[in-house]
């Protein structure tokens, strides 16, 4: 097992590291560098969808609602994205024009399955987004578009969420291409970003990980976190509370920042940190405001922010760059940093979190 971890403590850090070829192994062969075109031959068959349902679990699921947005926006095609638990007890409604979307790192995931399963018996196309190659869900799809995220060990979910996310960025192009929806200027933008992305992710990772060991030292006593997030770093927050419980046991809630008044801030205290994504962009202002009200609980904050943002909080911790939702491809393995560097130092099991299975092929 040491020779399979590569010199890494644990399969969840190897894993965390390996993003930056995860990336590259998704994009190959499905963008043409020099014409800066997508092609993905698996949705050749299938025509865009008038809705897209994507259904999903954990941490895929978080994935899915990351890529609602790029959907929504470049492709405009209408999502709905929906927990498989409940899609597949719901009395669903579905055009035979619609497509079902199931995303599964393990491809065996029993609700997921369920689901695919009741869309197809109405009549509705299915693709499933998976990692594990003939996995069950991929076997039963219409159509199968391989993550390339390479055998996932920890139960964690990190490298997985990453594939799926390039996965989707590169669908909302090829369907944005398609419907006639997406810009140049946008298209252009994503795949210039996608094309450094491996190699400013590469060269960031350790520093990035001396900062989430610094951060987990100083919040590992707390008992409860908040994870705050508007618009495309919403799922990550969520995700970012859901790596936290998974593997330190602390107890941590994702919230969309703009919902906090609604409820949530009365748990603030100066006990209660919360965590704060607050990236360089048009919804900044939104979430600088949000990050205030909790300031004023006496909430302390760590706030992941990108360089020459005025922000004064307890802990801002600056990551590079990256042009619109692409950011998140350098949000993500910040969140999954923090949350390994909180359970290592806390002595738990990373690798195997108590009461967890890394896949869940019974109800
Ligand atoms: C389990 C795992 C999670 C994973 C979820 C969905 O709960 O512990 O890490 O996100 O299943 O798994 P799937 O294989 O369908 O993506």
């Amino acid at each position: 097992q040491a020779a399979q971890k590569g010199g890494y403590k644990h399969f969840m850090l190897k894993e965390i590291f390996e993003q930056p070829k995860v990336i590259t192994d998704c994009l190959a062969g499905r963008v043409d560098w020099n014409r800066m075109e997508v092609t993905l031959p698996e949705l050749a068959a299938l025509p865009v969808p008038k809705r897209l349902h994507i259904v999903a679990c954990g941490t895929s699921y978080h994935a899915g609602m990351w890529g609602k947005h790029l959907l929504e926006s470049w492709a405009r095609v209408p999502v709905n994205v929906e927990i498989a638990s409940e899609f597949r007890y719901r009395d669903i409604i579905l055009d035979p024009a619609d497509m079902v979307l199931v995303i599964s790192q393990s491809g065996e995931t029993a609700d997921t399955l369920a689901a695919l399963r009741i869309a197809r018996e109405h009549g509705v196309k299915v693709a499933g987004l998976c990692n594990v190659v003939g996995s069950s869900i991929a076997r039963e799809a219409d159509a199968v578009i391989y993550t390339q995220a390479g055998p996932e060990i920890s139960v964690a979910s990190t490298k997985a969420m990453c594939s799926q996310m390039v996965l989707l960025t590169l669908m909302a192009l090829h369907w944005g291409r398609n419907t006639g929806a997406l810009s140049e200027t946008v298209r252009a933008n994503v795949l210039q970003t996608l094309k450094k992305l491996p190699g400013q992710l590469e060269t960031v990772l350790p520093a990035m990980r001396d900062e989430a060991q610094v951060l987990a030292r100083t919040y590992s006593k707390a008992k409860s976190f908040f994870y705050l997030g508007r618009g495309h770093c919403f799922p990550l927050a969520l995700e970012g509370a859901l790596k936290l419980k998974e593997i330190s046991y602390i107890h941590a809630e994702g919230y969309a920042s703009g919902e906090m008044k609604h409820g949530p801030i009365a748990l603030i205290d100066p006990d209660f940190p919360t965590f704060a994504l607050a990236l360089n962009d048009e919804l900044f202002p939104k979430v600088k405001s949000n990050i205030e009200e909790v300031q004023a609980r006496r909430g302390k904050i760590i706030a992941l922010t990108n360089p020459g943002v005025e922000l004064k909080v307890d802990h801002p911790w600056s990551i590079p760059d990256a042009w619109g939702p692409m950011a998140a491809f350098l949000v993500l393995p910040a969140l999954q940093l923090f949350s390994y560097e909180t359970a290592d130092y806390l002595g738990k099991d990373v690798d195997q979190p108590r009461n967890l299975a890394k896949s869940v092929t019974v109800e």
